[in-house]
C-alpha cells in the first residue's frame, strides 16, 4: 500500500490558479481542479472526491464574495484554505469569510510552500476526522455497535452468558437489536461453528407451525408429500433463535416445551422421538409475564426459557451511541451508494433532533430515517426536516407531563438543554455557542433543571 504523502492528493481551486502555484502543487503531490466560481459548478463540487479546496479572495468585488460565500456554505464538508491579500484582509466582509468558512488562510505575496504546507494540514486534518469515524466503527462487539454505559453492560453479559449453555430470554422493544444480540451469543459461544437458525415465530403460517418447526413425514397431512426436516432440527449442533415467541401457538409451546425438557422431537406424522443438540435463545417484546397471567402463554416453558434473561436497552436510553450509530449508518449507505448521494454528514440541528427524538422504532427507525434522509437530502448535510424530525422533539413528551404552561415551558427549556448538550457532546461552551446563551446561563439551567454535566447520565 501507498503511503499517504506518496499518493497524488486532489484539491479544487475556485478561481484560477496562477503558473506559480499551479507548478509548485503540482510537484508537492497536488491534483487540481480548476472552477470558475462564476459558472454553474454545484455538480462538480459536490461530487469531487477532494477533501480540500482553495479560495482565492485577493479580489474582493462584492458580487464575486457573495457567490464564494454561498458556495463555501453549501460545501462545510470541504476544508478551504484562503488565498488572501493585505488589502482583502482590510475587509470586514473578506475576513468574516475567512473566520467562518475557512481552516486556514495564507497572504500574498508570502513566502513559497505556505500553501502546500496549509493545503497539507487541512488535507491531514480531513483525514483524521475520517479515521475518527471509522474509530467508531470499532466501537462493535460482535456486530453490536455502541459505546455507552447500557451498551457495554449488555456486552459483558453476552460474554458472560455465551459460555454457559442454557436457554436465554432477550427482552427488549422492536427494532433494539435482539437479533444481533442473539448472534453475537452464538458467536461468543462454543456452538459457533455449528448453524444459527433464526425463526420468527410471528411470521409463521397458523395452519404450518408445527410442520415448520419439527418437519414432517411424507403424507402425514394432505400436500406433505415428501419428508420435511423443520426448522429446529436443522439447528442441530447450533443454536435456534425464537424471535417474537410470544406469538407461539399454545401446542406448538407444548412441543417446544419437550425439546427443553428432553432434548427431542416428533416430526409431524411420526411417533419417533429425535434426539436433538440444540441451544434456545427466545426473545419477545411482549411482557411474557402478562401473556402468562392471561393464559396465553405456558408459564412451565416461561420458566424453562427465561433462565438467563437479556435485557436489550432502548435507543434513547444509549446517549452518545444514537450519533455514532446514525453516522455509521450514513456512511454505510455512502460506501454503497456512493453515485446516488452527494450527503457528507448531518448538520447540528439534524444532531440535536436526533439526540432528542423518542426513537419507538429504536436502531431500525434511526437506521431507516438516515437512509431516507440521505437519498432526499438536497444539501450535503442532512438537516433535521430530511430526517422527518423537524417538529417532533418536545411536542410529544409536553403533553403528556406537562399540565399548565409554566410546566410546558419549562419542560420544553429542559430538554432543549439535555438535547443541545448531548449533540454538543457535553462540551458547554459549544451547547452554550448553538443556543446563543452564555455559558453561564447554560450551568444557571442545568442547575434549575437538575440536568447533570456527567456524560454517562444522559
Ligand atoms: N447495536 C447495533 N449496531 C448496529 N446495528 C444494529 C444494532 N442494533 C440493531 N442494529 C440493526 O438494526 C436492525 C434491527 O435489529 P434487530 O436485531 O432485528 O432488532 P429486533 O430483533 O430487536 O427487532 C438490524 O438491521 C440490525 O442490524
Ligand atoms: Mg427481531
Amino acid at each position: 500500500m501507498l503511503e499517504p504523502a506518496q499518493c497524488r492528493r486532489k484539491t479544487v481551486w475556485l478561481g484560477q490558479a496562477d503558473a506559480a502555484h499551479r507548478d509548485e502543487l503540482d510537484q508537492a503531490g497536488w491534483d487540481l481542479l480548476e472552477l470558475d466560481p462564476q459558472a454553474d459548478i454545484e455538480g462538480t463540487l459536490a461530487r469531487s472526491a477532494a477533501t480540500v479546496g482553495v479560495i482565492d479572495l485577493r479580489g474582493h468585488d462584492g458580487q464575486h464574495l457573495a457567490r464564494l460565500e454561498a458556495l463555501l456554505a453549501a460545501h462545510p464538508e470541504k476544508r478551504w484554505v484562503a488565498l488572501v491579500c493585505t488589502q482583502a484582509l482590510m475587509h470586514a466582509r473578506v475576513t468574516a469569510l475567512v473566520r467562518a468558512g475557512c481552516f486556514d488562510y495564507v497572504t500574498m505575496p508570502g513566502a513559497s510552500n505556505r500553501l502546500v504546507d496549509a493545503l497539507g494540514h487541512a488535507w491531514g486534518m480531513a483525514r483524521l476526522s475520517e479515521g475518527h469515524r471509522e474509530e467508531h466503527a470499532d466501537d462493535a462487539f460482535e456486530g453490536m455497535l455502541g459505546c455507552s454505559p447500557p451498551m457495554h453492560k449488555l456486552a459483558a453479559r453476552i460474554a458472560k452468558f455465551a459460555p454457559v449453555d442454557v436457554p436465554v430470554l432477550i427482552t427488549g422493544e422492536t427494532g433494539t437489536g435482539k437479533e444481533v444480540a442473539a448472534r453475537a451469543l452464538h458467536r461468543r459461544s462454543t456452538r459457533c461453528e455449528g448453524p444459527f437458525v433464526a425463526i420468527n415465530c410471528g411470521a409463521l403460517p397458523a395452519n404450518l407451525v408445527q410442520s415448520e418447526l419439527f418437519g414432517h413425514e411424507r403424507g402425514a397431512f394432505t400436500g406433505a408429500g415428501a419428508r420435511k426436516i423443520g426448522r429446529i432440527e436443522a439447528a442441530d449442533g447450533g443454536v435456534v433463535f425464537l424471535d417474537e415467541i410470544g406469538d407461539l401457538p399454545l401446542d406448538a409451546q407444548t412441543n417446544l416445551l419437550r425439546v427443553l425438557q428432553e432434548g427431542t422431537i416428533e416430526r409431524v406424522g411420526s411417533c419417533t422421538s429425535i434426539h436433538l443438540d440444540v441451544r434456545v435463545i427466545a426473545a419477545t417484546h411482549v411482557d411474557l409475564e402478562k401473556a402468562v397471567a392471561e393464559g396465553r402463554f405456558r408459564e412451565d416453558l416461561y420458566y424453562r426459557l427465561n433462565v438467563l434473561r437479556l435485557p436489550v436497552p432502548p435507543l434513547r436510553d444509549r446517549g452518545v451511541d444514537i450519533l455514532r450509530l446514525a453516522r455509521h449508518f450514513l456512511d454505510a449507505f455512502r460506501r454503497k451508494h456512493a453515485a446516488g448521494t452527494h450527503v457528507r454528514d448531518f448538520g447540528p440541528e439534524a444532531e440535536a433532533a436526533m439526540c432528542a427524538f423518542p426513537w419507538p422504532g429504536n436502531v431500525r427507525e434511526l437506521m431507516n430515517r438516515v437512509r431516507r434522509a440521505a437519498v432526499v437530502a438536497e444539501a450535503p448535510l442532512i438537516s433535521a426536516a430530511d430526517l422527518d424530525l423537524a417538529a417532533r422533539p418536545a411536542a410529544a413528551p409536553i403533553s403528556v407531563h406537562a399540565s399548565t404552561l409554566d410546566r410546558a415551558r419549562a419542560h420544553a427549556e429542559r430538554e432543549a438543554i439535555v438535547a443541545c448538550l448531548r449533540a454538543s457532546r457535553f462540551n458547554v461552551s459549544e451547547c452554550a455557542r448553538r443556543l446563543q446563551v452564555s455559558r453561564v446561563t447554560v450551568y444557571r439551567l442545568c442547575k434549575k433543571y437538575r440536568v447533570t454535566l456527567d456524560t454517562t447520565t444522559h
